[in-house]
């Protein structure tokens, strides 16, 4: 995943596009460039590594410091490795244009041969040099104006791109198009900022306009005009973005992430605000209004995500069975994608995805409403494709989660799902008294996150005792099953601990021969119906020297009995457990990668949305 930005105007764009850059590294960093218009020449400057990299290449460049029009790119290598030649921006043969790209050509190798047939010469490894020559060939080769060189380009290649485009031979105008990788255009006066997200954006305007798939812009200083690539006008509407800069910004915080994993109380009240009725007891979701009798009526409902969000899918299955009665599947998208499934009649399918962008789920979202399902997003990023491309839907407003490995958003996506079995629930066969229940429940959530938070310190401390350790097992079970996944990839993706998340009961069925004398046990152990079961498990892993981490409920002292660490969470119904019992797993993984010096906001390998397959 890259992140790409573009600059016309009447300001030095140089400054802002690399600022730009520097808000978008979260979706890539491994490389990076610039390219700015200036006195006839495109001033070009690449580099592997980090936006500083290129920083320190073009102190002293005359040209790229004064040119007022320019586009620029941060990379995640996914065709050649991470060097200067990969890095973009990438040329045509005759130097007449540059391109900045974020997605992937996937008929590339056909198309590069047929250039290379043609005479064209490669200086990269990427499927995107295969589109600037191909551009550049049609520009070359008798199109006057660059839009109908990209729009002939873009009819001949398949797969994701969001792409700015900018020329020796039109220097006032950037060109920009997209199909499967977001774009957002920034509406300035007098200037325009092109970007991946609003994160690039927000600090020149909150006036945006959203591109859609298949659809590109031409922006000049004087205006921006916006059509299909059939050269079909588009009208698009100027929206706000909700979200300020210090938003973005961390706060005060050493990282994102525990910027965002202290942000949760209040993430999860604002998720909750205007939902929860608390005079009237009962649930209000807007965004579901257009559909919510057609789905009182659902006989099935799917869950689909990746990575975390399938972890809340798989929460939001039980949910969905517990609390509404209505049969539940949660299902990986990328394998949902490509496995035929059966569809049947009458179901509701619901995609999961905090950035709205990740590409297996929005594949499987388009084949679930291929094969006739009503389509439902859960979404944090207003705007997003798989948010449009939805028949309904319900944001998370847990504002930006800019730190890769996901958090709050986690926790806004059981909200969410909590609300909408509720509301399902209550119109199937709930009594209004469970009803209550339940949302009094959910209202106090927030301040019961807030409990959990203060023991930071002494959840660091407990990591510190264990992060030597090199292999770690989470136990849960019904609800807080999936929080053990969660807590398993938490500590995976941002420590570089090997874990594994697992239900309780399956230890006795393989996993319990990798006990050994010390081996640090997770617990998820609230008090909850299969309780004594649990004690049971943790008593198996104890015989055999395990040492047991275990999170437990307010009050609990006899779990001390069996345990070499308690992590307490106040108590509440057990449905909505997991919004609780997850945040100590989070803790302990940002504390653990912290002890182990790991880069906690930029983990290696791993990029915050992932719109490649
Ligand atoms: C979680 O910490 C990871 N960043 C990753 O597993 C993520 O949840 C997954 O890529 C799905 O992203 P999405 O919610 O934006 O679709």
């Amino acid at each position: 995943m890259c992140g790409i930005v573009g600059y016309v105007g009447s300001k030095k764009a140089c400054g802002i596009l690399i600022e730009g850059l520097k808000r978008l590294e979260y979706r890539g960093y491994d490389s990076a460039g610039i390219c700015v218009y200036h006195d006839g020449k495109l001033c070009i400057v690449k580099s592997p590594g980090r936006i500083a990299a290129v920083e320190k290449k073009i102190a002293g460049n005359v040209g790229i410091a004064a040119g007022t029009i320019g586009i620029a790119h941060t990379r995640w290598a996914t065709h050649g490795e991470p060097n200067e030649a990969n890095a973009h921006p990438h040329c045509d043969n005759a130097g007449t244009l540059a391109l900045v790209h974020n997605g992937i050509i996937e008929n590339y190798a056909t198309l590069k041969q047929f250039l290379i047939a043609k005479g064209h010469v490669f200086r990269s490894e990427t499927d995107t040099e295969v589109l600037s020559q191909l551009i550049g060939r049609f520009y070359n080769d008798g199109m006057r104006v660059l839009e109908d060189a990209v729009r002939a380009a873009l009819t001949e290649v398949s797969g994701t791109y969001g792409i700015a485009v900018m020329s020796l031979r039109e220097p006032d105008k950037l060109v920009v198009a997209r199909k499967g990788s977001p774009l957002i255009v920034g509406v300035g006066s007098g200037e325009y900022i092109v970007a991946s997200d609003a994160s690039a954006i927000i600090e020149h305007t909150a006036n945006v306009v959203y591109l859609n798939d298949n659809e590109m812009a031409v922006i000049t200083r004087d205006g921006m005009r916006t059509m299909t690539l059939d050269n079909v006008p588009v009208t698009k509407e100027v929206q706000q973005i909700e979200w300020s800069l210090e938003q973005i910004a961390k706060g005060g915080y050493e990282h994102f992430m525990l910027k965002e994993i202290f942000e949760q109380p209040e993430a999860v009240r604002t998720c909750l605000r205007g939902r929860l009725d608390l005079r009237d007891m009962r649930v209000l979701l807007g965004g579901l209004e257009g559909v919510t009798r057609e789905l009182v009526k659902t006989r099935k409902v799917i869950l689909t995500a990746c990575g975390t969000a399938w972890h809340a899918g798989l929460v939001g299955e039980y949910l969905f069975e517990d609390l509404a009665r209505i049969p539940a599947e949660v299902e990986y998208a990328s394998e949902f994608r490509y496995r035929n499934p059966i569809v049947e009649e009458g179901t509701t399918v619901i995609a999961i995805s905090q950035s709205g962008e990740t590409a297996d789920t929005l594949a499987a979202l388009r084949e679930a409403r291929e094969k006739g399902a009503m389509a439902l997003g859960i979404v944090n990023v207003v705007g997003s494709t798989i948010a449009r491309e939805t028949d309904a839907g319900v944001y998370l407003h847990a504002g930006p989660e800019i730190g890769v490995a996901s958090t709050k958003a986690f926790t806004c996506q059981l909200a969410v799902e909590t609300l909408i079995a509720l509301m399902l629930g209550r119109r199937r066969f709930m009594s209004q008294s469970m009803m209550e229940q339940y949302i009094t429940g959910l209202a106090e959530i927030p301040d019961k996150i807030a409990q959990v938070l203060q023991q930071a310190e002494e959840i660091r401390k407990i990591t510190e005792e264990f992060v030597r350790f090199d292999n770690w097992l989470f136990l849960g079970r019904g609800y807080n099953y999936p929080v053990a996944l969660e807590g398993a990839l938490k500590l995976k993706e941002i420590s570089y601990i090997h874990a594994e998340g697992l239900p309780a009961a399956e230890m006795k069925h393989g996993p319990i021969a990798l006990i050994h004398e010390g081996m640090p046990v997770v617990f998820i152990a609230p008090r909850c119906a299969t309780y004594d079961k649990i004690i049971g498990n943790i008593e198996e892993v104890r015989a055999r020297k395990g040492r047991i981490i275990a999170v437990a409920t307010e009050g609990d002292e006899d779990i001390r009995r069996y345990c070499d660490r308690v992590i307490y969470v106040p108590d509440c119904l057990v449905p909505l457990q997991p919004m609780l019992t997850v945040i100590p797993l989070q803790l302990m993984a940002y504390y653990a990668a912290l002890a182990r010096g790991c880069n906690v906001d930029k983990p290696r390998n791993l990029a915050k949305s992932v719109t490649v397959e």
